[in-house]
């Protein structure tokens, strides 16, 4: 069965920021790890180009909505270039092709009789664009996200029945498994427990949409045409778009992972929108938590938005995403701590896993010469640190398969833990003192090396670049969790299995795999 994951599909009223970043890679480590099972993976992203926001973004820079997308779209797909992002498919709302789905997928709507005329009222926040239930009475509400002046609304436009999807929506939240983490969906019940109401999907006096057909002078409520970007982009570019091509082609997705503010919008809103459609419902939806800055929020106004372009530039893939990865659990919110952030990729990073690789492999080089060095008792499965790394894998998998990036980090890291313990009980440089390059020395270095490369297996999904080094250091082949991973056929189970390392192999000449961070400065 395909396994389809979706991030959101970020708006283009500006650039990247680490919150966007944040939901991509955490996407791409699980989209890593299912090919790495061999699972048939489809990752889509893509970007959310129409509405009003958009609309008074590009209009504020003098340049057409279609120039300003189409740029900033662009920016988006080469910064996931650049973080090593593995995507499958990039969507992008503008596209001609993304409007007939639309059109159909509106067609099948109206056609359960689930679309009908209504007064809309109330207080619109354009940057989030959806209004809010109950501002505050105060004169001049403001959204309680973005601090801005919500605008009164009051129109005639067309609404969703949501209405009538109540017991659906119901008893679809209390399965337990469609929303994730247990806060979010205890969120999601208490919205629908308290009652759902038809909602607008179309607006007037707004052009940078897609029109609603049959209905002249409205388009669509930008998070109707939103949400069906999902559809858009399994259906194969080479045909024309239909929707009912789309069980042979991906759908329905497996996750769709969000942030926490779109959460009703995805579990709530697009399961009924799909039921009213006659289309499959998504397995999963997952919201994860919000990453603050030093304890305070993000923003623009704040001055302290972590721009990922410069986290790049100046911390490179590897660390960030050990960061993001490791040190917050996934669903709960967390803040960037510059400080941390260097202990923890110095400490686990550089030392912890890089140094022992590096050591290791310059004992035995310097003991043994340019090979692996002899396996000895090091090749029997029974060895102490074979047992470690089959428990490492499986507390991965355990991990890896709820989502528990954490975990599954930790269970790496503690795998390196042990083989530095084991080394530094064993002491083989003691040994080499009083034995000279005997078995026993060999076999041990052999064993070090050989659970680094265990480590490399397993860093795979989280760390990609960082794992390749380590195997290069090891004289062996990289592992492939991208796009390519088909083509290649990597059998990760076996890679993983202790005794990959060969004897005799030559080595190359040992070099650090993690360079320590050095922040002279705040990021
Ligand atoms: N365009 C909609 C999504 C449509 S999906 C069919 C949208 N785009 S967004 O660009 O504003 O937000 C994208 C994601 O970034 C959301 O999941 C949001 O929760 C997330 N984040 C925004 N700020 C964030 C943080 N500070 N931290 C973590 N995630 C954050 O919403």
């Amino acid at each position: 069965m395909t396994y389809t994951l979706t991030t959101p599909l970020y708006y283009v009223n500006d650039r990247a920021h680490l919150g966007s970043a944040y939901t991509t890679l955490a996407c791409d480590a699980i989209a890593r790890y299912r090919r790495l099972r061999q699972e048939p993976v489809i990752f889509v992203t893509g970007c959310d180009e129409h509405g009003l926001k958009i609309q008074r973004t590009a209009a504020a820079a003098g340049l057409s909505p279609q120039s300003h997308c189409d740029a900033v779209s662009a920016a988006y797909r080469d910064l996931w270039h650049r973080w090593g992002v593995s995507h499958d498919r990039f969507v992008r709302t503008s596209d001609p092709r993304h409007r007939l789905v639309v059109e159909q997928f509106f067609a099948r709507v109206e056609a359960s009789g689930d679309v009908v005329e209504g007064r809309q009222q109330g207080w619109y926040c354009v940057a989030c664009e959806e209004f809010k239930d109950d501002p505050h009475e105060a004169d001049d509400p403001e959204c309680p996200i973005h601090r801005r002046p919500l605008e009164w609304r009051d129109e005639t436009n067309l609404f969703f029945r949501l209405s009538r999807y109540q017991d659906r929506i119901e008893e679809l939240v209390a399965r337990g498994d469609f929303v994730a983490p247990a806060p979010r969906r205890r969120e999601v019940e208490r919205f629908v427990a308290a009652g759902l109401k038809d909602f607008s999907i179309s607006r007037r006096n707004l052009s940078w949409g897609i029109p609603v057909p049959g209905h002249p002078g409205h388009t669509f409520y930008v998070w109707f045409d939103a949400l069906v970007g999902y559809l858009t982009a399994l259906l194969e570019p080479e045909q024309p778009p239909r929707l009912e091509r789309l069980e042979h082609q991906g759908w329905p997705a497996s996750l769709h992972v969000i942030g926490k503010d779109i959460l009703r919008f995805h579990a709530v809103f697009w399961p009924a929108m799909l039921l009213s459609a006659g289309l499959p419902l998504p397995r999963r939806v997952f919201g994860h938590g919000f990453l603050t800055r030093e304890g305070q929020k993000m923003g623009k106004s704040l001055g302290n938005v972590l721009d990922p372009e410069v986290l790049l530039e100046r911390c490179g893939r590897d660390a960030v995403r050990w960061y993001l990865l490791r040190d917050f659990a996934f669903g709960d919110d967390g803040d960037f701590q510059q400080q941390r952030f260097t202990e923890l990729v110095n400490s686990e990073l550089a030392n912890t896993i890089g140094n022992l690789l590096n050591r290791t492999a310059s004992m035995a080089r310097r003991w043994f010469g340019e090979a692996v060095p002899p396996a000895g008792a090091a090749g029997r499965a029974d060895h102490p640190l074979a047992h470690l790394a089959a428990e490492a894998g499986q507390a991965f998998d355990r991990a890896m398969d709820t989502l528990d990036f954490r975990g599954a980090a930790e269970a790496v890291l503690l795998l390196a833990s042990r083989a530095n313990g084991y080394l530094n009980d064993q002491a083989p440089w003691k040994r080499m003192k009083e034995e000279g390059a005997s078995p026993a020395v060999a076999a041990d270095l052999h064993a070090v090396l050989e659970t680094c490369r265990c480590v490399a297996v397993l860093l795979e999904p989280l760390l990609p670049d960082l794992s390749s080094r380590m195997l290069a250091q090891l004289a062996q082949a990289p592992l492939h969790s991208g796009t390519d991973a088909r083509e290649w056929g990597d059998d990760w189970a076996a890679a993983r299995r202790w005794g990959g390392l060969v004897e005799g192999t030559p080595m190359p000449e040992p070099c650090p795999v993690m360079q320590r961070l050095e922040l002279d400065s705040p990021l």
